[in-house]
C-alpha cells in the first residue's frame, strides 16, 4: 500500500509526526516538493528532531528515504542535517536517494530572496529567505538553474557558475545596489557538497518505480499545506511549489494512481506564517492563548506564527483538491482550559454567503467568517490514549469537525510526542 501525507492548511499542521508514525509501515518516504522552507518535527522521548529537507521517516533506521524531482535541494542545509543525525547514530548510509534532477539552491538564491523581501517593505510576502521562490525561478527559467545530477561534471559547473554569477551580479547591483558575488567561492563550496552528497544521487524515478513493481509500501511526504500551493493557494502569499497532493505525481514520476490513501493534516485551530489573508485570525488574548500552550513558534525561523480559529471551509477546499481519504487532527490538547472554541462553517463576501473558499487573495481578505461555537472542556488530555476518554466536549468538538469537512478524522494528536496520539 502506498500513501501519501499531505497538510490541509497553511503549513506545520504537524505533518511531520503523522509521517513518523505511519513510517513504520512504510517501506520508503518520499519528500516531493519544496526544499529547507519546511520543519518537520519527529518526537520520539526525550528525542527531538526539526527536519528541513531529510523525509522525517529518516529517523527510523531501516527506511530508504528519497529525496525527489521537484524539492530544492539546500546542500549545506543537507549536510548538516544529515551529520546531526550521525551524531545520534543514526546514519544514512546506502538508505538516502537523492534525485539527480532535483534543483540546487545556492547562496545567491538565498541573497536574492533576502534582498527582494527587505526591498517590499510592507509588501513583502514573509519568506523564510532559504532561498526557495529564486531556485525555482530559475528552474522555470532554465537557462541558470544547477541540478543535483551537475555535480558530476565540475568542470562545466565551474563555467556555468561564472555565467550565473556574472548574471546575478549585474542584477543584485542594478536593482539592489548590493555587493557582488564570487563565482570561485561558490564554486568551491559546490566541490564540497558534490563529495558529499554525489553518493546519494540517483534517478530517483526509475529506483521508485522498481521498488513499487517489487511490492515495497511508499509513504509520501508533502511539505508546506495546501493553502501555499503555488497554483491553488492563497497566491501571491503562496510558496513556489505545489504543496498540495496535486503535487505529488509531478514533484516525483508516480502517477497518483498508485496512491492508495491520501492523509489529511490539520490542527484542532488554524496557524500561519508570513503574510496574507487569514479569515478565522485572532490577533487577541485568544491568539495569544493558543501560540503560548502550543508553542507555536516557526519550526525553521523561529518566527511567532499567526494563530485563530480552525477554518472548516478552508479545510474542505484543501480535502476537495486533495482527494483526501481521511484526516489526522492534531493539537487537540492546546485547546484544553478555552471556554468556547468556534469552528468557521461559511465566509460572508459583500454581503453574500460563500462556502467554497476563494483562494483569491483580496476577495479571501474581504471574507467574514461565520461561526458555530461549541463548548470547550478544561482537563488536560495529553496522557488520554483512548478517544473515548477524550471529555465529552471534546469528542463532540472532533464530531462537529468532521461534519463540517465531510472526511472521518482517524488520527487525534494529544501532544508532540509519537506516543500522544490516539487511532480511531
Ligand atoms: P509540520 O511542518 O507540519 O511537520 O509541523 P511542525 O513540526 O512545523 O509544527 C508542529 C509542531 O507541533 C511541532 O513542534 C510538533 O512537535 C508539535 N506537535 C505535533 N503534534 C502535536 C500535538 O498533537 N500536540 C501538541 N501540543 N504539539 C504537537
Ligand atoms: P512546513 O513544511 C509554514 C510560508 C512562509 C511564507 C510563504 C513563502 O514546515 O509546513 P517561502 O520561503 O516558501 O518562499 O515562503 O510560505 N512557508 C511555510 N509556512 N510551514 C512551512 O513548511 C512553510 N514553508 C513556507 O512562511 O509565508
Ligand atoms: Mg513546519
Amino acid at each position: 500500500m502506498n500513501s501519501c501525507v499531505v497538510g490541509l492548511q497553511w503549513g506545520d499542521e504537524g505533518k511531520g509526526k503523522v509521517v513518523d508514525i505511519l513510517a513504520e509501515h512504510s517501506d520508503i518516504v518520499v519528500r516531493y516538493n519544496g526544499g529547507s522552507n519546511a520543519g518537520h518535527t519527529v518526537v520520539i522521548g526525550d528525542n527531538r528532531f526539526a527536519l528541513h529537507l531529510l523525509p522525517s521517516g529518516s529517523v527510523r533506521p531501516n527506511i530508504s528515504c528519497v529525496i525527489a524531482n521537484a524539492v530544492v535541494v539546500d546542500p549545506e542545509v543537507l549536510i548538516k542535517e544529515i551529520e546531526t543525525l550521525a551524531q545520534k547514530n543514526i546514519t544514512l548510509k546506502d538508505r538516502l536517494f537523492i534525485s539527480e534532477s532535483a534543483h540546487v539552491v545556492l547562496d545567491y538564491h538565498k541573497k536574492e530572496d533576502q534582498l527582494r523581501e527587505e526591498s517590499l517593505g510592507k509588501n513583502k510576502l514573509g519568506t523564510t529567505i532559504r532561498g526557495i521562490g529564486p531556485c525555482y525561478a530559475d528552474k522555470a527559467g532554465r537557462s541558470y538553474a544547477v541540478r543535483m545530477g551537475d555535480f558530476r561534471e565540475l568542470e562545466q559547473l565551474k563555467e556555468k557558475l561564472q555565467r550565473i554569477v556574472e548574471y546575478k551580479n549585474k542584477v543584485f547591483a542594478a536593482v539592489y545596489d548590493a555587493e557582488p558575488m564570487s563565482a570561485e567561492d561558490i564554486f568551491v563550496k559546490c566541490k564540497l557538497y558534490a563529495d558529499k552528497l554525489l553518493p546519494f544521487t540517483i534517478d530517483t524515478t526509475e529506483f521508485l518505480h522498481k521498488a513499487i513493481g517489487d511490492g515495497k509500501s511508499v509513504l509520501f511526504e508533502g511539505a508546506q499545506g495546501s493553502l501555499l500551493d503555488l497554483d491553488h493557494g492563497t497566491f501571491p502569499y503562496v510558496t513556489s511549489s505545489n504543496s498540495s497532493s496535486l503535487g505529488m505525481p509531478a514533484g516525483c514520476g508516480v502517477p497518483a494512481k498508485m496512491v492508495d490513501k491520501i492523509f489529511g493534516v490539520v490542527k484542532a485551530y488554524t496557524t500561519r506564517v508570513g503574510a496574507g489573508p487569514f479569515p478565522t485570525e485572532q490577533d487577541n488574548e485568544i491568539g495569544q492563548y493558543i501560540r503560548d500552550k502550543g508553542n507555536e513558534y516557526g519550526t525553521t525561523t523561529g518566527r511567532p506564527r499567526r494563530c485563530g480559529w480552525f477554518d472548516a471551509v478552508a479545510v474542505s477546499y484543501a480535502a476537495k483538491i486533495g482527494a483526501i481519504d481521511s484526516v489526522a487532527l492534531l493539537h487537540l490538547d492546546t485547546l484544553a482550559g478555552l471556554k468556547e472554541i468556534k469552528i468557521c462553517k461559511t465566509y460572508k463576501i459583500n454581503g453574500q454567503e460563500k462556502t467554497f473558499f476563494p483562494t483569491n487573495a483580496t476577495r479571501l481578505s474581504q471574507a467574514q467568517p461565520i461561526y458555530e461555537t461549541v463548548a470547550g472542556w478544561d482537563e488536560e488530555i495529553t496522557e488520554v490514549g483512548d478517544f473515548h476518554e477524550l471529555p465529552v466536549n471534546a469528542q463532540e468538538y472532533i464530531g462537529r469537525i468532521e461534519e463540517q469537512i465531510s472526511k472521518p478524522i482517524t488520527i487525534v494528536g494529544v501532544g508532540p510526542k509519537r506516543s500522544q496520539t490516539i487511532f480511531r
